[in-house]
C-alpha cells in the first residue's frame, strides 16, 4: 500500500493507494471505532456497487453503520440536501461521536464533508473516493461545500478528512467519460508541477487500455498533497492548482453542468491558457505545441459552436478574481507554472479560437 502525507500539523493525515483497500477497511477503521455510530454518505447506485458490500463487512468487524444516499448529480449539493442529511443522522440518533464515511465521487465528497464540518460543530469524516476526479483531487485538501442559485460551491467550509482511502479498483465500473474527465486533472498535475510525470503521462494516453492508473493516481495526491501542505487556504500556490479551470469553469457553466464534464472543460480550458501563456512569450512554441498534442489524445467531446462573448462574464465572475484582477494560472514551461494580472479579457477571448 502506497501512504501519502498531507502535512498540516495536528490536522495532518494519510491519503492510501492500493486497489482492493475496500476490503481492508474493517481492519484500517478497527482503530477508529469506539462504539460510535458510524454513517456512510452515498448514492443508491454506488451502494449497489460497493457500499453494501463495505457496509456489511464493517458490521460483521462491530461496527454500528448506517447509511444515507443523495441523488446523482450536482442536485446532491443542495441545502435541501444538507438539510435532508442532517435530519436523517438526528433521527438515526448521530452525535459528536459520529463518524462519516464520504463513498463516491466529488459530488458525495463535497456535501459529506461539509455535514462532517458543520454537524454539532464538526465530527471526524473520511473520504472513500470512487471517480478518478475524486481520487486525484476533491477527496483531498478538505475542500467542502454545496451550491446556491447564485453559483456553485458558494457555501462551504475547509475542513479536512482523517484519512482518504484510495481503491483504484472501483474504477472498474465508472464510465468511460468520467475517467477521461479525471485524466484531464491528471495531465494538469504533470503541466504545472512535474515534466517527467507529464511525459510518462503523454505515453501513458497512447494505449489507454493499459494507462498505468495507480501510479498515476499516487503521483497525482502526492503532488495535490504536496501544494496543500504548503498552502492549505489558497494562496500562490494552491491557485496553481487551477491551471486551465478560469476558461474550464466558463465553458462549463455556458454548456451547462452534466454536459459538458468538469475535467473535460478543464482540458479545454488547459489548451487556451497554454496559448495564452505562449501569447505573453513564458512559454515557448514546441512546449505549446506538445501540450495541445497530449490533450488533444483524450476522447474529448466536440464543443458544439459558441460565441465567445457569451463566455467574458462567467469568466468574470469567477471566483478566482479577486478584488476585481483576475489571477490567472500561466505556464513557464513544462512542468512550471506562475499565475499573471496580465491577462485582458481581450486574450481570454482570442485564446477560445484555438479550441473552436
Ligand atoms: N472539493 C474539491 O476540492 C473539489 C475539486 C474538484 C471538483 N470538486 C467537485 O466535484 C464534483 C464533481 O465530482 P465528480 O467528477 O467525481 O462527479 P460525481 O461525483 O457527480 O460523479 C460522477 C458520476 O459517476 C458516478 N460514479 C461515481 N463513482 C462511480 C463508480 N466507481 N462507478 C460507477 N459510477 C460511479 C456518480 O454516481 C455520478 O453519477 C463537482 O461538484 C465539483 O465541484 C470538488
Ligand atoms: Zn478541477
Amino acid at each position: 500500500m502506497k501512504t501519502i502525507q498531507v502535512k498540516l500539523g495536528n490536522r495532518s493525515y494519510p491519503i492510501h493507494v492500493e486497489s482492493g483497500l475496500l476490503e481492508q477497511l474493517p481492519s484500517l477503521l478497527s482503530e477508529q471505532n469506539h462504539g460510535q455510530k458510524w454513517i456512510i454518505i452515498s448514492q443508491y447506485r454506488l451502494m449497489e456497487f460497493f457500499g453494501f458490500n463495505l457496509l456489511d463487512n464493517l458490521k460483521q468487524a462491530g461496527f454500528s453503520i448506517d447509511f444515507i444516499t443523495v441523488p446523482a448529480g450536482e442536485a446532491a449539493k443542495s441545502i435541501n440536501e444538507f438539510n435532508r442529511i442532517i435530519s436523517q443522522m438526528i433521527e438515526m440518533n448521530c452525535d459528536r461521536s459520529t463518524t462519516i464515511l464520504a463513498l463516491g465521487g466529488g459530488v458525495v465528497g463535497d456535501v459529506a464533508g461539509f455535514v462532517a464540518s458543520s454537524f454539532m460543530r464538526g465530527i471526524d469524516y473520511y473520504q472513500i473516493p470512487s471517480t478518478l476526479l475524486a481520487m486525484v483531487d476533491s477527496s483531498i485538501g478538505g475542500k467542502t461545500g454545496i451550491n446556491i442559485a447564485e453559483g456553485k460551491n458558494l457555501v462551504g467550509a475547509i475542513y479536512q478528512p482523517k484519512s482518504v482511502f484510495v481503491d483504484p479498483s472501483l474504477l472498474d465500473s465508472l464510465p468511460t467519460e468520467e475517467v477521461i474527465s479525471g485524466l484531464g486533472e491528471i495531465i494538469k498535475y504533470g503541466v504545472i508541477y512535474d515534466c517527467d510525470f507529464f511525459a510518462e503521462i503523454s505515453q501513458g494516453l497512447d494505449d489507454l487500455e493499459s494507462f498505468p492508473f495507480e501510479k498515476a493516481i499516487s503521483r497525482s495526491c502526492e503532488i495535490k498533497a504536496d501544494i496543500v501542505s504548503k498552502d492549505e487556504r489558497e494562496g500562490d500556490l494552491r491557485r496553481l492548482l487551477n491551471f486551465g479551470h478560469t476558461i474550464g469553469h466558463a465553458l462549463e457553466a455556458h454548456f451547462g453542468y452534466g454536459k459538458l464534464r468538469h475535467g473535460e472543460a478543464v482540458s479545454y480550458g488547459m489548451i487556451c491558457a497554454g496559448w495564452i501563456s505562449n501569447q505573453l512569450g513564458y512559454f515557448s512554441n514546441d512546449d505549446y505545441t506538445n501540450l495541445k498534442n497530449v490533450i488533444q489524445k483524450l476522447p474529448l467531446p466536440p464543443l458544439n459552436k459558441f460565441d465567445a462573448n457569451t463566455l467574458l462574464p462567467f469568466i468574470k465572475n469567477d471566483k478566482k478574481t479577486i478584488a476585481g484582477e483576475l489571477h490567472f494560472v500561466v505556464l513557464d514551461g513544462l512542468g512550471s507554472a506562475s499565475t499573471s494580472n496580465k491577462v485582458s479579457g481581450d486574450l481570454i477571448l482570442t485564446s477560445l479560437k484555438e479550441i473552436q
